[in-house]
This record gives structure tokens, C-alpha cells and sequence, in this order.
């Protein structure tokens, strides 16, 4: 580009007849223009232009496209003008007047540097891009690793449902998941005002460690009793990177954390992870996973509490609704307690289960709860009662039975207390069922269930004499009785464990 025409056609004739594509602009704005559509090598520019000098046209292009070098031509080069030029990217200078040769050397070589150059960008964009994705990539499997470490966690503790199980779970991985030595978790109670370990796991690298799968005892813990009392900062996680300075820690200590398990707000436990490695020095994503790891912990620990809790408070409730029944009646007082005890002893002595003899415990205690729906004067009536009462009174298994299926739970506890009254040869009620089809369990239920009745004072008559009991229970074998029942009952009743069972009963 050049303002003297002349310059601007010879130098373009010569560039054309060795082979180059010429584009010429008379000033740096036509110049600028031509840049914004073709595509350029390099620029020749004079300074003193209308419209656009060449000193702005050298800045516009830097900023347009920064591999282009710009080789500006001057008749009079001044120290300014240099700097100025050099500032804005410009790769060269000549003095007019330049002669042809001159300028094709100088295209050649800006040619060739610009090349150069565009490699090198090219190179070091690739070098940037791979490192790039090196620290993506590094990025990447930091956060996989981290996630499966959070994930294990999680399913880990959703399998658990007793909380001794889930101590053990807790530092078992903590010795795993960091480069612990030991891991220890302590209950907080202020009423004993010292942190009482009930779990401990040690780790098992290098054959150092426990050996199989035997727990190792928290009571040989390193002591951090005394520490963790004066330390503990209420709800926060601690970290010491490096013990050596701290003092109240035993010797051997090297790194440790205290992590508090929180319920509701308060501490409930503190889990310390200590390193005695001389290396090892825990990091504050070791503490991430800790803390994490005992929040899950927390919520599994409500959870479980939760659930043991309702399942407490619901027997205890319906227990204590039976207790209200028997209290209206003196002379049925207990009668479920003792009715439980012998249908317990009758399964056990059959060979039934730890289960079945579970279900009989819920079933025997609560089987006559259907009876708190059933009026005073027709429950405590002396004497025989009208075919209308007694039919009232028979509806005592279907009501209790509602009741506790209402709960949602112990669906063959309902079902036994449903057919408590039920006999062998399908003459009892609510159902009419006979032999198989009425429940084992109910079927023992009913013979300690009979026999408590009649070998108790009731409201309308004394307690049965023994030979007239045992007339009853033996003579209602097959009958009213599953006859395999009572046979066991009579072996029983001769050793004199029922006896025995009845005199235990509070
Ligand atoms: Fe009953």
C-alpha cells in the first residue's frame, strides 16, 4: 500500500510475474477492508497515509489477525517512529527509496518467519491443549475416586440395621478409605463425662494389624480419652496434620482426626483416626471423607433408633392396653403374661424356631386386646352370659386382630390372635377353621390359652379342681386341641415345668 500510485503498479507487476497475489489498497482503510475479506501473508505499508496511517493500520491488523507481519516502509525513520512501529507488531522496516530486490528478500523472509511462527503458535496451542486435558483428565479420576469413596459410603451404611454393627462399619473404613493405623469411636455421654470407645478397627496393611475378623478390642485403644474431652470443639471436625508440637497426645501419634457423629444438633459420638506411620499426614480430604462418612452414619443411626423406637413404643403401647384390660378384670390380671410363658415353653418344646417363639411372645401378650372394645358389664359379668353377650364376646379376636393389623406389622402375629379361638375340629370361632388350616402357632396359643382359664379364679367361678383341668385339656385332644399339642403339654404339665413357669410368673 502504498499513496504514490506509481510505486504501488511497478512493485505489483514485478510480485504478479513472480508468482505472488497482489492486493493493493491506496490508503489503511481500503487496506483494512481488503484484510476483512482475503486472505493475507503480509502487508507492505507506507506511514503517510490519508484516512488511515500505517501505524494504525499495523495496530488494527495485530488485532485482527496477529500472525501477519506488517513491514512498514518509510523515507524518514525516526527513533518514534521505531517504537511505535514495533509496539504495534510490526515485523520490519525499509527505507525509501526501496529497490524490488530488497523487497522480495524482505517478503521471503517474513514469509519464511511467519511460517515459522505459525508452527510454533500451532505447537505450543497443542502443548496447552494436551495439558489441558491431562489436568481434565487428572481432574476426572480425582472426582471418580472421590465419588466411588462417597458412594461406597453410602450403600455401606444402608445395608446396616443395628447400631453396634454400624460402629464397627465406621472405623472399619476409616482404616480403609485413609492411611490410618487406628480408628476408634466413642460414645459421648455427660453423664459419665469421659468418651467411652465401643468400637476400634486397625489397619491391615503390611500384615500389621488384626488378624481375620476379629474385632480388636476399644478398651486397648490408644488413649485419647482425656484429649478429646478438653479439644473437641462441639460440632466440628478437628484436623492436626502434624502432632509433634501438640501436647496431651502420646508420643507415638503422628497425625489425627476427630470427627464428631451428630444427632439432632448434638454430639452423640466422636470418631478419632490417628496415623502413627512416620509419613503419614492426614489431608483435608481425608477429613471430607470422615465427615461425610459419620453424617451418613448419623442418619443411618436415627433411622435405626427411629424404627426400634416405634417398634418399642407401639408394643409397649398395645402392651399397655392389655394391662388396662386385665385391670378391669383382677382375676384375669396377667392372664396374657402367663398364657405367653407357656405358649412359649409349648413351641419351644415342639422345636419351633427363636422366630416362632417371637411371634408366639407378641401374640400371646397381646392376644385378648380386642377385648377393650367390649363393654364392662358384658366382660365382667358373673354367671353365664345371654347367647347375645357371648356373641359380643366372640368378636374379641376379629376386633384385636384389626387392631393390629392397622400397625402395618406382625401380619402373623394378627393372624394368630385372629384364630386363638379357633378349634381342632373347626367347631371354635370367628372362622370355623379345623386342623391344618388354622395356624401351629394358634394352635398353641389356644391350648395355653384354655388352660390359664381354667386353672385361674375367674369373676363367676373358683379355679377348677386339678383332676377336672386335666380332664379338660386331655380330653379336648383332637377335638378341641391339636392332639400333638397336648401331648407335649402333658409332658410338660408331668415334669412340672408348667408349674414351674406359673410360679416364675410375676
Ligand atoms: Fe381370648
Amino acid at each position: 500500500m502504498d499513496d504514490e500510485e506509481s510505486i504501488l503498479e511497478v512493485a505489483s507487476e514485478y510480485f504478479m510475474a513472480k508468482g505472488y497475489h497482489v492486493l493493493t489498497a491506496e490508503n489503511g482503510r481500503c487496506a483494512a477492508d481488503i484484510i476483512a475479506t482475503e486472505k493475507i501473508d503480509c502487508c507492505f505499508t507506507d506511514i503517510n497515509m490519508p484516512e488511515m496511517d500505517g501505524l494504525e493500520l499495523a495496530e488494527h491488523i495485530r488485532k485482527v489477525d496477529n500472525t501477519i507481519p506488517v513491514i512498514i516502509m518509510t523515507g524518514y525513520p525516526s527513533l518514534d517512529n521505531t517504537i511505535q512501529t514495533l509496539k504495534n507488531g510490526v515485523v520490519d522496516f525499509l527505507i525509501k527509496p526501496v529497490n524490488l530486490n530488497q523487497l522480495e528478500l524482505c517478503v521471503k523472509r517474513v514469509l519464511r518467519e511467519r511460517r515459522l511462527f505459525i508452527r510454533n503458535l500451532f505447537l505450543a496451542k497443542e502443548v496447552e491443549g494436551k495439558q489441558r486435558i491431562e489436568k481434565l483428565n487428572r481432574e476426572l479420576t480425582y472426582k471418580v475416586d472421590e465419588l466411588n469413596t462417597l458412594n461406597r459410603i453410602m450403600t455401606d451404611f444402608t445395608t446396616i440395621d443395628s447400631s453396634v454393627d454400624l460402629f464397627k462399619r465406621v472405623v472399619d473404613l476409616s482404616t480403609e478409605l485413609t492411611r490410618a493405623n487406628e480408628a476408634v469411636f466413642y460414645i459421648i455421654n455427660e453423664a459419665v463425662n469421659q468418651p467411652v470407645p465401643v468400637a476400634r478397627s486397625l489397619a491391615r496393611r503390611n500384615g500389621h494389624g488384626a488378624a481375620g475378623d476379629q474385632q480388636p478390642d476399644p478398651s486397648d485403644a490408644l488413649d485419647l480419652g482425656g484429649f478429646i474431652m478438653e479439644n473437641r470443639e462441639e460440632d466440628k471436625p478437628l484436623l492436626i496434620q502434624d502432632t509433634a508440637n501438640v501436647p496431651g497426645l502420646p508420643e507415638v501419634l503422628r497425625s489425627l482426626m476427630l470427627v464428631p457423629l451428630n444427632i439432632r444438633n448434638k454430639v452423640f459420638g466422636i470418631l478419632a483416626v490417628s496415623a502413627q506411620d512416620g509419613a503419614v499426614r492426614f489431608s483435608e480430604k481425608d477429613l471430607y471423607y470422615m465427615s461425610f462418612m459419620t453424617n451418613k452414619a448419623a442418619y443411618a443411626i436415627e433411622n435405626i433408633a427411629l424404627y426400634e423406637n416405634i417398634y418399642e413404643n407401639l408394643f409397649a403401647t398395645l402392651y399397655a392396653f392389655v394391662r388396662a384390660i386385665e385391670a378391669r378384670d383382677p382375676y384375669t390380671e396377667q392372664h396374657s403374661n402367663r398364657v405367653t410363658r407357656i405358649a412359649t415353653a409349648l413351641c419351644r418344646a415342639m422345636g419351633g424356631s427363636q422366630e416362632e417363639q417371637d411371634i408366639l411372645h407378641v401374640a400371646g401378650q397381646l392376644h385378648d386386646i380386642g377385648k377393650i372394645g367390649i363393654r364392662d358389664d358384658i366382660l365382667l359379668k358373673p354367671g353365664r352370659l345371654t347367647d347375645e353377650e357371648f356373641r359380643i364376646i366372640k368378636e374379641h379376636p376379629v376386633i384385636g386382630a384389626n387392631i393390629v393389623e392397622r400397625l402395618g406389622l406382625w401380619d402373623r402375629e394378627k393372624n394368630i390372635i385372629r384364630c386363638h379361638h379357633e378349634r381342632y375340629d373347626g367347631k371354635g370361632y370367628p372362622d370355623g377353621l379345623a386342623g391344618a388350616r388354622i395356624p401351629m402357632l394358634a394352635r398353641i396359643l389356644s391350648v395355653a390359652d384354655v388352660y390359664d382359664a381354667i386353672a385361674s379364679d375367674r369373676a363367676y367361678r373358683k379355679r377348677m379342681e386339678e383332676d377336672r383341668i386335666l380332664g379338660i385339656m386331655y380330653g379336648g385332644s383332637g377335638t378341641q386341641f391339636d392332639a400333638g399339642v397336648i401331648d407335649v403339654f402333658r409332658s410338660l404339665y408331668e415334669k412340672g415345668d408348667i408349674a414351674q413357669i406359673l410360679a416364675d410368673a410375676p
